[in-house]
């Protein structure tokens, strides 16, 4: 008779993650190794569509939320009110990569099945998880601030992505806004969270470490800066007379870099996207429009910031002879992890004989919503390179299957 393998030695269907994930590579995959599966477009509806097959093929009870999110529930628990979700995200940036998101997906589903093979019984049920929108094409953490009862009304009024892309995006998706308000769940169902993620960054390469424990997330804070200045002949306007909205776009963005590495050491600053108008050869611009992020994993810093840099842009504007609009378009607060979790994947790690280190993520994920609501955890595998949201992302296979196997492990060490 085949022995029981114990908990402790359970391991993973390495073969069985593999296609999950090649399968879902294939989804809105790009001719350069990458996706395009822009929250709730076709490429990401059909992914979900994968998901759910595949969870009821696993014999996992699928249900879905007013947002959008996926669940697929493994009935393991002795006290099935509660669960410890796993999971991540399915939607990308435009023209992504493939693990960013996908990989914590398809090692929760792994997970699931590996328990449910094993027979387990755990302490509570086991939820694999998809949430909607993580990546902010169209709001940001979407789906998991949907979960976590704090969506507020004026994100989806004035979303990042712009409210025509978001209402697009339900429709084709059959939600509605009313229902992205009913998604809330409540927090005595949830014994935790933890998710399996590429780190996105160069360290764990560079040091030669196979896993992080992430020990906090970022916050982040987006805008959309309006300068408006007067269109004109390019050719008759004299270079003095000018009210160039593109001078005082690229005037704060050159400034706002200086500010950041000078008075802001830990910070980041972005201008992702530039919109001039009309968008002429020969016309001087008369509107730029800038989308504008910023990031601190310290919530005082993070308001210091956002101070200085609209300061910045008010001061750029005026020299420039132009008017300025900042329109606020939402914030993701920054999120410690819970130390029983980065506990359960201490040992899970030791357990397993893989190397550590303690981390923060300078990008952003759903945790950050839930921290609030159940103890919340991250992993972390090396990205080669550091590449991220882009289709050059990489991570190599054997990390991936560590990073299924640890997951695993912290999900059956965590003590809820
Ligand atoms: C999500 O990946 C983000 O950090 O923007
Ligand atoms: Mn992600
Ligand atoms: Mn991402």
């Amino acid at each position: 008779m085949p022995s029981i393998p114990l908990p402790k030695d359970l391991r993973i269907n390495a073969a069985r993650f593999l296609a999950d994930f090649e399968a879902l590579a294939a989804i809105g995959s790009t001719q350069d190794g990458g996706v395009n599966r822009p929250a709730l477009s076709e490429a990401h509806l059909q992914s979900r569509g994968w998901f759910r097959e595949r969870a009821e093929r696993a014999g996992l009870a699928v249900s879905v939320d007013g947002a959008g999110s996926h669940f697929a529930r493994l009935a393991c628990g002795q006290n099935p009110a509660r669960s410890l979700l796993l999971g991540s995200h399915l939607d990308s940036v435009p023209m992504g990569g493939r693990f960013d998101g996908a990989l914590g997906v398809a090692a929760a589903l792994e997970v699931l099945e590996t328990v449910w093979d094993a027979g387990l019984h755990l302490p509570v049920d086991l939820e694999a998880v998809d949430f909607t929108d993580e990546e902010g094409t169209l709001v940001g953490l979407l789906g998991s601030a949907a979960l976590a009862n704090h969506l507020q009304p004026a994100e989806i009024q004035n979303p990042r992505g712009g409210r025509q892309r978001l209402l697009d995006g339900l429709q084709r998706a059959g939600l509605s806004e009313a229902g992205l308000f009913q998604a809330g769940r409540d927090p005595a169902s949830l014994a935790g969270y933890l998710e399996l993620h590429i780190e996105q960054g160069p360290r764990l390469e560079r040091k030669g470490v196979p896993v992080g424990v992430v020990t906090a997330i970022v916050g982040i804070v987006s805008y959309r800066l309006v300068f408006e200045g007067r269109a004109n002949h390019a050719g008759t306007t004299p270079m003095d007379e000018r009210c160039d909205a593109g001078l005082g776009a690229a005037g704060f963005m050159l400034a706002a870099r200086q500010l950041v590495v000078q008075s802001f050491p830990e910070c980041v600053v972005n201008v992702g996207a530039l919109k001039l108008e009309p968008g002429a050869f020969n016309i001087v611009p008369g509107r730029a429009e800038l989308a504008l992020e910023f990031r601190s994993a310290d919530q005082q810093t993070l308001d210091q910031l956002q101070q200085a840099l609209l300061a910045l842009a008010e001061q750029e504007a005026r020299a420039a002879g132009l008017s300025l609009t900042p329109v606020f378009l939402g914030r993701h607060e920054p999120a410690p992890m819970h130390p029983a979790m980065r506990q359960a994947i201490g040992r899970a790690a030791a357990d397993l004989g893989l190397v550590t280190l303690d981390l923060p993520s300078g990008a952003g994920h759903d945790g950050q919503s839930l921290a609030n609501l159940c103890p919340t955890g991250m992993i972390f595998i090396p990205s080669q390179a550091g590449i991220s949201h882009s289709p050059h992302e990489f991570s190599a296979w054997h990390d991936c299957v560590n990073g299924a196997n640890l997951l695993l492990q912290a999900a059956l060490n965590f003590n809820p």
